[in-house]
């Protein structure tokens, strides 16, 4: 690592380290009225729906009163959840296995879902995962890259086509604060060549296109009635950190967020969908922030235009 480099990250994590962590959730709750959530006679589908934060949001929707369609890739895992749930007296959870690394598997997911005809009152793409090691998926593809935000589009855009989210209905993307120190560039993304693929930079990337996405949704279909939002959690102790960030993790563990407050803005925006401002931003401890902390993120020739023209290539493409 150069000096430029190590400046960069201790400038990050001078920024951010209070704020990302239970110190900062901590302090701003001091100011937020009680607020208990009531999504009675609403349906949910949530991706990554068996552990971390995915698993909080499903929990919190059943306790509202949802429906809970909680999708995740291990049915052990699943089997986990649905007798969590059960032992704990809750009803209204349905679940369906499903790699999001895979297009054709969220393709037979959206076949089922179709087939089902039940039409969801809130989307939670919140399936992402940082690779330190490069993946290659069967179908050619890097596998966070498929994870993190070609299968948020795949999904999302046929529930929108397929009128199972329409009026009424809120997306919420799960991004990361990752996502501020880079611009969207589509050329880093999908990177299968190990000697170029950083999991790291990568997963940045990844973020920052979902909040340019989230952009492109709310311009596209809001006038539709969907309400679309892009949030980040802070820094949570979850399973995938501990896999992907173990360093971080042993450091900062004492004041890492718990699920329950990585997870809150997300209900809370499903719950409220407040007004948001025009331009691109990202909600984080219900509030509204800028999308870009850093000047150089703004500048970038790819538009939101640029990105889906790409994702639809990639998906129309098929496996390699
Ligand atoms: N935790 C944080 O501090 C933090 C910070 C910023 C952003 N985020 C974002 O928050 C979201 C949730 O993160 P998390 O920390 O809760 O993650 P996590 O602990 O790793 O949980 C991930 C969930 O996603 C599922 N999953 C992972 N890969 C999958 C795949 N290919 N197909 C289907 N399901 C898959 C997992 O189920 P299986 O085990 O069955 O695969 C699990 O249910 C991600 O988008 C992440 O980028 C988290």
């Amino acid at each position: 690592m150069n000096w430029q480099q190590l400046k960069k990250i201790l400038a990050f994590y001078g920024r951010f380290t209070l704020s990302f962590t239970q110190v900062g959730y901590l302090a701003r709750r001091v100011f937020w009225s009680k607020f208990v959530p009531d999504f009675r006679g609403q349906r949910w589908l949530v991706t990554g729906g068996s552990g971390g934060l995915g698993r909080q949001m499903v929990l919190e929707a059943l306790r509202g009163g949802a429906t809970v369609v909680a999708a995740a890739r291990s049915e052990g895992k699943l089997a986990e959840l649905r007798a969590e749930v059960e032992a704990s007296g809750l009803t209204g959870l349905a679940t369906e296995c499903c790699d999001f690394t895979s297009t054709a598997d969220t393709e037979r997911l959206i076949e089922r879902l179709v087939a089902r005809g039940q039409r969801f009152d809130a989307l939670m793409n919140n399936v992402g995962v940082l690779n330190d090691d490069l993946i290659v998926t069967s179908e050619g593809r890097e596998a966070s890259f498929v994870s993190n935000l070609l299968s948020h589009y795949q999904l999302t855009e046929a529930l929108v086509a397929k009128q199972l989210i329409g009026n009424g209905s809120v997306v919420v993307n799960v991004t990361s604060g990752g996502g501020y120190n880079v611009p969207l560039m589509t050329g880093t993304m999908n990177v299968t060549d190990p000697k170029r693929y950083n999991g790291t930079v990568a997963y940045g990337f990844h973020k920052r296109a979902q909040m340019v996405l989230n952009q492109h949704w709310r311009d596209t279909y809001g006038a539709r009635g969907i309400d679309f939002f892009v949030m980040h959690p802070g820094w949570a102790d979850t399973a995938g950190v501990q896999r992907s960030l173990p360093r971080f993790r042993k450091i900062l563990k004492s004041i890492l967020r718990d699920a329950e407050s990585g997870a809150d803005t997300a209900i809370w925006l499903a719950a409220k969908r407040p007004p948001q401002p025009e331009e691109e931003s990202v909600w984080f401890d219900r509030a509204v922030r800028t999308a870009h902390v850093y000047p150089h993120t703004r500048a970038t020739r790819e538009t939101p235009q640029s990105l889906v023209a790409w994702l639809e290539a990639e998906l129309a493409r098929g496996p390699r």
